[in-house]
């Protein structure tokens, strides 16, 4: 009785913050949204990058990338998600979601000193 009075004294005191922060919950949605993680189209940090490229019939070379996303504001990151246009696949976050993932790219980015001028 005793042990369980001091497990439960221990949990009270423990925060939401103190298992995970928002960053980090950020940096997991970004990772894994929904099972189609951002990273292989858009890098770890939203730096863009190559997703294949192929030679066309005259012999080019056709690179097909995920853009640059890192000072994307969160207008551009909610339609990006919701609509597909081209290879970007549709997701199904909810609107706190998708600021989380913005609020990531904008921390990791602040941290790497990648100018934003949006919020
Ligand atoms: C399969 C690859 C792929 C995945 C996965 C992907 N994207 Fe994209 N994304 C693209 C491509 C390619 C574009 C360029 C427009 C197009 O072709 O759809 C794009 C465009 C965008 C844009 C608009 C950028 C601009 O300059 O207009 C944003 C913002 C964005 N993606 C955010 C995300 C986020 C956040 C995730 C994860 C939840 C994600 N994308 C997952 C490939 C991807």
């Amino acid at each position: 009785m005793k042990k369980i009075s001091l497990l439960c004294l221990c949990l009270l005191s423990l925060r939401a913050e103190d298992f995970i922060s928002e960053f980090e919950y950020g940096q997991m949605l970004y990772r894994n949204p929904r099972g189609v993680s951002c990273v292989p189209c858009h890098g770890d940090t939203g730096e863009g990058k190559e997703i294949v490229s192929y030679k066309n019939d005259k012999g080019e070379r056709i690179v097909i990338s995920g853009p640059d996303i890192r000072t994307a504001s969160l207008a551009q990151i909610r339609e990006s998600v919701q609509e597909s246009r081209g290879v970007m696949p549709r997701y199904f976050l909810t609107d706190k979601e998708i600021r989380t993932i913005h609020a990531y790219l904008q921390k990791v980015n602040a941290d790497n000193n990648v100018s934003s001028d949006d919020s």
